[in-house]
């Protein structure tokens, strides 16, 4: 039985908390959260504390905090023999302290709030400085998903900065799509067969096989059209850097 402590109770620890808690190789033995939280019925019965000195005794510490304060929050633990595991895809495990153990525990998901992940379909990334402590994430990970792989820091940057291009940015396309529809009258739900299909495709097919449009067929008439209708707005330079790195990639020129 892996005992574990999940710091913060935002996207990430929120659903991790509750994929823990139905599994029964692990004991979810304390949330901490630095303000008060809610728990949801299947949490009632978890310690909550919101300061570190009331942290209990675990394992693993699993911190699910903002990027930015996971190396100082981890500087100010107790000196433990304890797992202390970030979930962050653009941190290095290095940033962690090292008065303690050190790894990472980094589900490659987008999360909200709102939204039940499935967590068996998402690859959790571990990382560790031991053996030991490398082979208690797996069996972590695999407490909760069926896909857990062993990729280092640098490895993970990649994975992440790639991960920002498959979702991140795509869904800020669906943003300008939606405005740009509202604009016209025009409802967003068209859209949504062809987002749908988009993304089945990648399924079977690589993304250069799966490439349509104008960009790519050098319809120049049409091309020129879109900028017209773009020709006040803050997403035409987008479309024409967009084009043109199509452009690029296909070798066909405007
Ligand atoms: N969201 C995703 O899609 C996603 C996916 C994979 C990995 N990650 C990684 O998971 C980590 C958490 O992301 P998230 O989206 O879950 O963040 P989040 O929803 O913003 O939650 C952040 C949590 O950190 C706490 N917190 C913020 N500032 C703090 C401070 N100064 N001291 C102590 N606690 C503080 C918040 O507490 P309060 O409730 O008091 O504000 C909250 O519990 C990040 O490293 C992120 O890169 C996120």
């Amino acid at each position: 039985m892996i005992s574990i402590v999940v710091i913060g109770f935002g996207n990430v620890g929120s659903h991790l908390c509750q994929a823990f808690q139905n599994a029964e190789e692990v004991a979810l033995v304390q949330i901490y959260n630095r303000s008060e939280i809610s728990l949801p019925e299947s949490l009632q019965a978890i310690a909550v504390t919101h300061s570190i000195s009331g942290l209990a005794k675990a394992d693993v510490y699993l911190l699910a905090l903002p990027d930015d304060i996971i190396s100082e929050f981890s500087s100010k633990l107790p000196k433990s023999d304890t797992l202390v595991v970030h979930t962050s895809g653009g941190v290095s495990m290095n940033s962690l302290n090292r008065d303690n153990h050190r790894g990472v525990f980094y589900p490659l998901q987008s999360f909200s709030k709102s939204r039940k992940p499935e967590f068996k379909k998402i690859p959790i990334c571990i990382e560790a400085e031991h053996h030991s402590d490398l082979n208690l994430l797996q069996e972590l990970g695999e407490s909760i998903s069926e896909k857990v792989v062993a990729i280092s820091s640098e490895e993970r940057g990649r994975l992440h900065l790639s991960a920002v291009f498959v979702n991140n940015f795509v869904n800020h396309m669906y943003h300008i799509s939606e405005t740009m529809l509202e604009e016209a009258d025009l409802d967003f739900d068209l859209l949504k067969p062809l987002i749908r299909e988009t993304a089945h495709k990648i399924e079977s097919m690589s993304a250069s096989n799966a490439q349509t449009g104008p960009a790519l067929r050098g319809d120049t008439k049409t091309l020129e059209k879109h900028l017209h209708l773009l020709k006040d707005s803050p997403y035409k330079e987008i479309y024409e850097q967009l084009t043109s790195s199509i452009q690029e990639t296909y070798g066909k020129k405007l």
